[in-house]
């Protein structure tokens, strides 16, 4: 099982484990722009005790890990892991994002005069509905067929070809995943300002939702089902 090490660079954990940016900033670590430097560093720097902070990250990492596996059955089939636990985040996801797109128009227009990051926020938003809608669309017709072929009619065509797409797929789960953290950093961590409405609120809850899914989700692929094919031969 990974683990948190001092050796990461604060991004790099945030990215592995969303609930450290509450941690970091529990301690006053800014990892929005300082997120390059190593947790060593942080600790450092902020005099804190690595020992007790460390035990913290890897427990919720724990947790984390736990909870995004839900109990799946290690002989939970390639298939079972797409259709049973793979294919319920794609439907909340299809569900949530249309709706903080259309939110974040609305605080735009209310509330863009005078808080300009929400032009920005709309963008990042809008990016990535757009990119996360093709990169369903790709994994549901292209690269989970794939696998169910492989695991039906096992060759070394369709092998290479499940092998090709997931390389592909992980660096759209890279670039989401950036999204996520630039949306994070220009939030100052989703706090909404004094004279921000229940839309507001809302709008900066959905996405807070859709990141905790989302990184669930991409954990899902990443470390369980693509993991499988590392070393698969026919
Ligand atoms: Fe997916
Ligand atoms: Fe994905």
């Amino acid at each position: 099982m990974k683990q948190i090490e001092q050796n990461q660079k604060l991004g790099e954990i945030v990215a592995m484990l969303p609930k450290a940016s509450e941690i970091f900033k529990n301690v006053q670590i800014d990892f929005c722009c300082g997120g390059h430097r190593t947790l060593e560093e942080a600790i450092l720097e902020k005099g804190l005790n690595a020992e007790v902070l460390v035990k913290q990250l890897n427990e919720a990492y724990q947790i984390f890990i736990e909870r995004a596996e839900g109990n799946i059955p290690s002989a939970a089939t390639d298939v079972e892991l797409i259709d049973f636990y793979i294919m319920p985040h794609h439907v909340f996801t299809k569900q949530i994002l249309p709706e903080i797109s259309e939110l974040a128009g609305t605080i735009l227009r209310v509330h863009g005069a005078n808080h300009r990051e929400l032009f920005t926020i709309h963008k990042l938003v809008r990016n990535l509905e757009a990119d996360l809608e093709q990169h369903l669309i790709k994994e549901e017709t292209i690269l989970f067929p794939a696998i169910k072929e492989y695991a039906s009619n096992p060759s070394e065509k369709t092998l290479k070809q499940v092998k090709e797409q997931i390389a592909e797929t992980e660096d759209e789960h890279d670039t989401a995943g950036a999204i996520l953290k630039e949306l994070r950093a220009i939030t100052d961590e989703y706090s909404v300002p004094e004279d921000g409405c229940e839309t507001y609120d809302l709008t900066f809850e959905l996405i807070q939702r859709l990141e905790s899914d989302l990184f669930e989700h991409i954990h899902l692929e990443n470390n369980i089902l693509f993991k499988r094919f590392e070393t698969a031969v026919v």
